[in-house]
């Protein structure tokens, strides 16, 4: 990861063109140690080539695993898995190393980390995957920093979410699938990601049902196999990849892609005043060549809600809209850290807590900014494609943590990007 690199994006091209979306680093990274699980090969297709995803096939290495990548495919075999303890440096790399703790107690009954890493977008809890593998005959400890759970014999359960949570809904699931008896997760998450995940499992020779729904149970198996299986589309991309379109009044068509995926993310474009659809089950085509306008309410919410990593970017596209948006992000705390970044770009944005009123002006200019989190850097970059001069974004790691090769990517569209 290189700290010093940075994105020069000399805004006001317009986004016209073709672009492939990559695969989803959410689905990817508990497909990655979904394989932990798998006495034998597994090839993940479509594997974006992300920081993350290498920091997840380091874990799997660590823990005994061979993991190999060639192009966008990974090959792991798990047949000799080690290990059962994942160090703080590679749990620091990414929050989502969190994944392999049910990974880790589903293939050995064990598992030693420390707490995990990642965007400084909340608090970031892990309290329900602990009580949900508790119900499930974990022991857990927690001292010095680390986490060290064990289960002689874990046992399916009956778990309930306060809240759903796309991750401990994903671990859950990963420690049911090897134990003994029937795991129900009632108030699941319903993430498109959920369902990747198991499509992965059943694959495998998981018996799962429901996933995509409020309640997914799964019923216990004795063993998994490998398989081959291709990581679904990266729905935030997409939608951050529409939002560029739509700033720059463009006209963009995504490929490989899942319009059905993006959930409320349509219908908010289609507000602006945007025209959007999915045609031939893998495109979508948006065009913004007209007189857009700001949409009046953004709530971010559980799928199929408004998805909370699309909000940045969309309000980096709002802050350009004629009207006044008012978002409410119900979901993480700190979730505008890029807001005073758009400031200085000339954006008119007022925060109270939970609550950001975005004020749309017709002008942005371009000044030297600084990545916070990943999609707060992705709101960067969308900002600067309509920025008027040339602007200067730092610690591009953060973005490079979701979005494989985004210079690439927009510069295949027009963008007038480079890195620096
Ligand atoms: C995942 C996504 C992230 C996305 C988020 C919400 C991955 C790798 N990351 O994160 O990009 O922004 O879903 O769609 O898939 N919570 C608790 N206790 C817990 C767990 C969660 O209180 O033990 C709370 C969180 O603080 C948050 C809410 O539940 O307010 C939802 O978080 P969750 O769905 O768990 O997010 P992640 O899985 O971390």
């Amino acid at each position: 990861m290189s700290v010093q690199r940075r994105l020069i994006i000399r805004g006001g091209r317009r986004i016209e063109g073709e672009l492939a979306v990559q695969g989803a680093k959410n689905s990817a990274l508990p497909l990655l140690a979904a394989a932990l699980l798998c006495k034998g090969q597994t090839e993940l297709h479509n594997c974006p080539d992300l920081s993350d995803c290498g920091a997840a096939c380091r874990i799997l290495t660590s823990l005994g695993c061979s993991c190999r990548r060639e192009g966008r495919v990974v090959c792991i075999n798990s047949s000799a898995v080690s290990g059962s303890e994942v160090s703080e440096r590679l749990m620091r790399e990414m929050r989502s190393s969190i994944i392999f703790m049910g990974a880790l107690l589903g293939r050995m009954g064990q598992c030693r980390l420390s707490f995990p890493g990642g965007c400084e977008i909340g608090s970031r809890p892990i309290d329900f995957h602990l009580d949900a593998f508790g119900k499930m005959g974990a022991k857990i400890r927690e001292e010095h920093g680390c986490i060290e759970c064990t289960a002689a014999k874990l046992r399916g359960a009956k778990i309930s979410f306060p809240i759903p949570s796309v991750g401990a809904t994903e671990n859950v699931m990963l420690a049911a699938v090897l134990a003994e008896g029937t795991t129900e997760i009632h108030n699941a998450a319903r993430e498109p990601e959920i369902c990747d995940l198991a499509g992965y499992l059943t694959r495998c020779g998981a018996r799962i049902s429901g996933a995509g729904t409020g309640t997914v149970i799964i019923e216990g198996v004795k063993e998994l196999n490998g398989c081959s299986y291709t990581v679904m589309p990266d729905r935030i991309a997409a939608a951050t990849y529409l939002c560029c379109g739509a700033i720059t009044r463009g006209e963009i068509l995504l490929t490989r892609a899942d319009i059905a995926s993006l959930g409320l993310v349509v219908p908010v474009l289609e507000q602006t005043g945007c025209s959007i659809y999915g045609f031939g089950g893998d495109s979508i085509y948006l065009n913004a060549r007209k007189t857009l306008r700001a949409p009046q309410q953004i709530r971010t919410a559980p799928y199929p809600g408004f998805p909370t990593d699309a909000q940045p970017p969309l309000m980096a596209l709002c802050a350009t809209l004629p009207g006044t948006t008012i978002f409410v992000e119900t979901i993480f705390e700190n979730r505008y850290r890029h807001v005073s970044e758009l400031i200085r770009l000339g954006a008119k944005i007022n925060t109270e807590g939970r609550v950001a009123v975005v004020e749309g002006v017709d002008r942005l200019t371009g000044a030297e900014l600084e990545a916070c989190d990943l999609r707060g850097g992705a709101a960067m970059v969308t900002a600067a494609l309509f920025a008027e001069g040339v602007t200067k974004i730092g610690k591009t790691c953060y973005i490079e943590r979701g979005y494989e090769n985004i210079e690439a990517s927009l510069k295949s569209v027009g963008a007038d990007i480079r890195t620096g």
